[in-house]
């Protein structure tokens, strides 16, 4: 791919980080995070190396789901700021190379959202038919169609005024928009187009595969996200969409579409970041390698989302009974860890009981497997949950800055934190952002190398998997290839050393370079690579004609 088609793909290669704006820097001392606290990060986050920042919810929202229910979707939550500081934000983000996306939540509105109440107060309301209503009781819903089912049993609510019943996957103060109605589907047009004029480089589509279930209408889901993939293309070619679809293989890749990036083109890669939970727990690559043969490679146009925590519980449904179980036993044996049967509500450090061997190993495969790279704030810094705080929101803890009070992230007295910040081992005193600028050997740094590194390998956004032969059950060996170069990656997911062969296939007049300046590393002869890796060890090399320039 010539580096302007690159260029146009831009989110093939880029390195994207979630954040919440209420939980991030208090900059205005009222103990909620805000948009000019986010702004004064805006170089932190650039010096890492994040290319584009992914903006969780932050609009005007009564906040019974951390803003994932929106009463208005052309405004901001006044507590995080105004439009204003919006277009400051992103102007500031753009001014240093940085993309933004937001959350673009249009399953369900809040249930206090003007077209609801109205659509409440009478059948005959002009917003009745936004949302999807039936006369007769429902069904029992099946138990795992339940999403939230520590706090629903039914994805429909009875509305006492008119003795119908509304739909809601989620809570039942998240009615779900009808896109049966073409005045719905207008509305969302006109919202991305909003949004796209004041410049934002695309959008995180919330819970894609409820917006079209259960309406009996036989709408096609495909043909929704191909409109507004199409309208999108008219305003802003560029723009990306990337879909929160947590579904098998086979169903999770029609949602690409069928053209070059005519649907979502982006889409987090859920089965694979399950196997990686227990490839990680089995100390064994073999899921991880069974889920990556199972993943079709994205389309050229598309891509793949990696990663491995976000703001939500780890859902671990994909996997089966036992192996769940055996996830759970590792890595958040306490009832009090898990969630709705099917996830755990920690982080990743202390599952992996801080071991930076293990977690480095993790990050070095969420940076390397082909694909687009997403951290949730604090990952860069090995922050952990609090699990005093109910539910997901463990894992919604304030950014931790400095080892002063609330960890540097607002200047307000401990109560009125917006949420409490977490405590003892993974908590701001042991885990910060200015200790670690000033250790080269923390992970912070270390994140920051890996970065640079995977901004420089481009072929590992752009290029074809393999899955190489190390002859050893913990190994994962792969290789990514574009054009005349091939990266070749070597994880050891087992905690004792091992000595290992790749078999590297044709490698006539090429040259191995270390990526990740170990050592020196001699091709053997036959295209065969002998390595020896640490426990939790990894390596990456990159195969070229020896006459091909590159990067250091
Ligand atoms: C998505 C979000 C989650 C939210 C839900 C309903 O799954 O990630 O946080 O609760 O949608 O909007």
């Amino acid at each position: 791919m010539t580096r302007s088609a690159a260029a146009d793909l831009w989110w093939k290669n880029a390195v994207v980080y979630c954040l919440d704006v209420e939980t991030y820097l208090d900059w205005d001392g009222d103990g909620i995070g805000d948009l000019r606290g986010v702004t004064e990060r805006i170089d932190y986050l650039a010096g890492i190396g994040v290319s584009c920042l992914w903006l969780m919810p932050f609009y005007p929202s009564p906040n019974r789901d951390d803003g994932y229910d929106i009463t208005d979707y052309y405004a901001v939550d006044p507590r995080l700021g105004t439009l204003g500081d919006f277009v400051v934000l992103l102007r500031t983000a753009k001014d240093r190379g940085m993309r933004v996306v937001i959350d673009l939540v249009i399953n369900h509105t809040s249930d206090q959202h003007p077209w609801f109440k109205s659509a409440r107060r009478s059948p005959r309301s002009p917003y009745r038919d936004y949302y999807v209503w039936r006369d007769e009781a429902p069904p029992t819903t099946p138990a795992a169609d339940l999403v939230f089912p520590d706090a629903e049993d039914s994805i429909w609510t009875k509305d006492e005024r008119s003795g119908q019943w509304y739909l809601h996957h989620f809570y039942r103060h998240q009615p779900d928009l009808n896109y049966a109605n073409p005045a719905v589907r207008d509305e969302i047009q006109r919202i991305a187009g909003f949004w796209l004029e004041l410049g934002v480089d695309g959008f995180r589509v919330d819970a894609v595969p409820f917006m079209v279930e259960d309406t009996d209408v036989g709408l096609d889901p495909h043909a929704l996200f191909k409109d507004l993939r199409a309208f999108i293309t008219r305003r802003r070619g560029d723009a990306v969409l990337l879909g929160e679809v947590n579904l098998p293989g086979k169903d999770l890749v029609r949602y690409f579409g069928d053209g070059p990036g005519d649907e979502l083109q982006m889409l987090f890669g859920f089965p694979v970041m399950q196997a990686t939970y227990l490839a990680l727990v089995r100390k064994d690559a073999r899921p991880l390698r069974a889920a990556l043969e199972a993943s079709p490679a994205a389309p050229r146009e598309c891509q793949w989302a990696r990663f491995l925590r976000n703001h939500d519980e780890l859902t671990l449904d994909q996997l089966d009974d036992d192996e769940r179980a055996e996830v759970f036993a590792a890595f958040g044996p306490d009832p009090g860890m898990q969630l709705f049967g099917r996830g755990l509500r920690r982080r990743l450090p202390p599952m992996l009981d801080g071991d930076q061997r293990r977690l480095r190993l993790a990050y070095s495969l969420l940076l390397s497997l082909p694909g687009t790279p997403v951290l949730y704030y604090g990952e860069e810094i090995g922050m952990g949950e609090n699990l005093e705080i109910d539910g997901r929101m463990s894992v919604r803890t304030p950014m931790q800055w400095t080892d002063q009070r609330n960890g540097g992230f607002s200047p307000v007295p401990p109560s009125r934190l917006v949420r409490p910040a977490v405590d003892g081992r993974f908590g701001p005193m042991a885990v910060n952002v200015a200790d670690q600028r000033g250790d080269q050997d923390s992970l912070l740094n270390w994140f920051e190398r890996m970065i640079r590194r995977r901004r420089e390998t481009a072929e590992l956004g752009m290029g074809q998997l393999t899955l190489l032969d190390a002859g050893h059950d913990a190994v994962l060996a792969h290789r990514v290839d574009e054009g005349p170069v091939g990266i070749v990656l070597v994880h050891n997911l087992g905690d004792e050393p091992c000595l290992v062969t790749v078999e590297l296939g044709e490698t006539e007049g090429c040259e191995l370079t270390d990526l990740l300046e170990v050592s020196g590393q001699p091709l053997g002869d036959g295209g065969r690579l002998e390595l020896k890796l640490e426990a939790y060890g990894f390596r990456w090399f990159r195969l070229q004609p020896a006459d091909l320039r590159s990067a250091p």
